[in-house]
């Protein structure tokens, strides 16, 4: 095993998002140590425009390096990762970096009426990465894409603000109605969207409205899981898996986690708690970023 197996993985995204991925990561790696950042204070990244998604990544891919000493980067941001994942890369050619996208390929190979729907940010689906993504499998599917302008934003703020106030859930649900409605018709039947990507990681913490909306026949991806399965290959290759991580072990060890924020703390403590059941200690202002 390599010195620096010992070293914590960073994640990020532009806010409590990419929490969705470290729950993800969390059970595939359980004797890692992780540092999240949530760049709150710089969110929404999709409707940012790539110049700047791209220097908030420089900046805090740095700051993971540089402060805590990383050994592996994952980009928990469909939106950074289009814009900035090739320059990070670039930037650390030593260290793994992964990033995630939406989960195109394995629609294809779920979907039976091969009717596809896609929700994302703009930045994402505007981005060539995403486009080059398509053409892969457009032509092995029907693809009915959607730009969702302000849901990440929703998401959010219902999930910081104290115990999910009704209004901002409320707008939660009426968002994720108003671009499903957008996309026509979902179900089983023939000519009907019966998979739905989720191409943003604030997305999956949607599901249960955008569940309730469309019933149960529809099936929603979201891609946290092959993104941990993938840093698992890439810290394997490069010897640099934890010690005890080809043993079982208990997920979700406090002491392995540290979260941060370049935004109000509280709303970091809040979204922990709600969606990882994680004490507010965990959470921690990162002020060199704000
Ligand atoms: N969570 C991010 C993504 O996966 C972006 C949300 C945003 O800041 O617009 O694309």
């Amino acid at each position: 095993m390599h010195a620096a197996a010992a070293a914590p993985i960073g994640v990020f995204d532009s806010g409590i998002g990419g929490l969705s991925v470290l729950q993800a990561l969390q059970a595939e790696l359980p004797h890692e140590r992780f540092v999240y950042v949530a760049d709150s204070a710089h969110a929404p990244y999709g409707e940012r425009g790539d110049a700047f998604v791209a220097e908030r990544t420089h900046a805090i891919a740095d700051f993971l390096v540089q402060q805590h000493h990383i050994k592996a980067l994952v980009v928990a941001c469909n939106t950074a990762t289009a814009a900035a994942i090739h320059e990070a890369r670039s930037r650390f050619p030593k260290m793994p970096v992964v990033g995630i996208e939406p989960a195109l390929k394995p629609a294809v190979a779920h979907s039976q009426t091969g009717r596809i729907g896609v929700m994302a940010t703009n930045g994402t689906l505007g981005s060539a990465k995403f486009a080059s993504l398509l053409a892969l499998v457009q032509d092995q599917a029907e693809f009915v894409i959607q730009a969702c302008k302000g849901l990440a934003h929703a998401i959010e703020l219902s999930t910081t603000q104290a115990a999910a106030s009704d209004a901002s859930h409320t707008e939660v649900h009426r968002l994720c109605a108003q671009y499903t409605q957008a996309m026509g018709h979902f179900g089983k039947a023939p000519g009907q969207i019966d998979t739905l990507v989720l191409g943003c990681t604030h997305y999956v913490f949607a599901a249960d409205d955008l569940r309730q909306i469309l019933g149960p026949d529809v099936t929603l991806l979201s891609t946290g899981e092959p993104v941990a399965r993938q840093t698992r290959r890439l810290l394997e290759a490069a010897d640099l898996l934890a010690e005890g991580s080809l043993g079982s072990a208990s997920a979700g060890d406090h002491e392995r986690l540290r979260l941060l924020t370049s935004g109000p703390l509280d709303a970091l403590q809040a979204a922990a708690q709600r969606w990882l059941q994680l004490p507010a200690q965990v959470c921690a202002q990162a002020e060199a970023l704000s």
